[in-house]
């Protein structure tokens, strides 16, 4: 397995929308475990494509504690059941240091592929809920910062592109 670089806002690849996924072969497989390494190696519990610049619908969550419990979700839509919005904070690996209240819906019926291609549903509400929105999110190219005000934006985009040119230097 490989750990695959992750982009780091405001790289421009990260605002690419994904495509969908119509090839269920090895070298899908293969871009799941590497996906899932890296999450685990970045002590993510979620990671979407778009992030590893593989720009196609697939995603990886874990929620468990013991990192054992991998869901591979491959062209997620879903649809609302409880539209109450719920609000809480969330972080996200292509954003270090970052930390945003995102309003998210309550409850979702989550309709994906699975790595055979069979269709699968779940729903969802929660953690594992706000994490399967926040990682739609990124294969449409939308980020946490689109949710925050334009100066605390500019601010994590200042920041940031100041550490990537340090890390550059070294
Ligand atoms: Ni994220």
């Amino acid at each position: 397995m490989n750990r695959l670089n992750i982009l780091t806002f405001p790289d421009p690849r990260l605002r690419k929308k994904a495509i969908p996924i119509t090839a269920f072969d090895k070298d899908l497989e293969k871009k799941a475990d590497d996906m899932l390494f890296t999450m685990y190696e970045d002590k993510g519990i979620g990671l979407a494509a778009t992030q590893v610049d593989i720009h196609e619908r697939l995603i990886v969550i874990d929620l468990s504690e013991d990192r054992s419990e991998p869901l591979i979700i491959i062209n997620p839509s879903y649809t609302v059941l409880d539209d109450t919005l719920e609000v809480s904070k969330e972080g996200c690996l292509s954003i270090p240091t970052f930390q945003q209240e995102v309003p998210r819906a309550k409850e979702i019926e989550l309709t994906y592929q699975d790595l055979n291609g069979r269709e699968q549903k779940l729903i969802a509400d929660g953690l594992l809920g706000y994490c399967i929105q926040h990682e739609i999110d990124h294969l449409n190219g939308k980020l946490l910062v689109d949710y925050a005000s334009s100066l605390k934006r500019s601010r994590i985009k200042e920041k940031l592109m100041k550490s990537k040119d340090v890390k550059n230097k070294n």
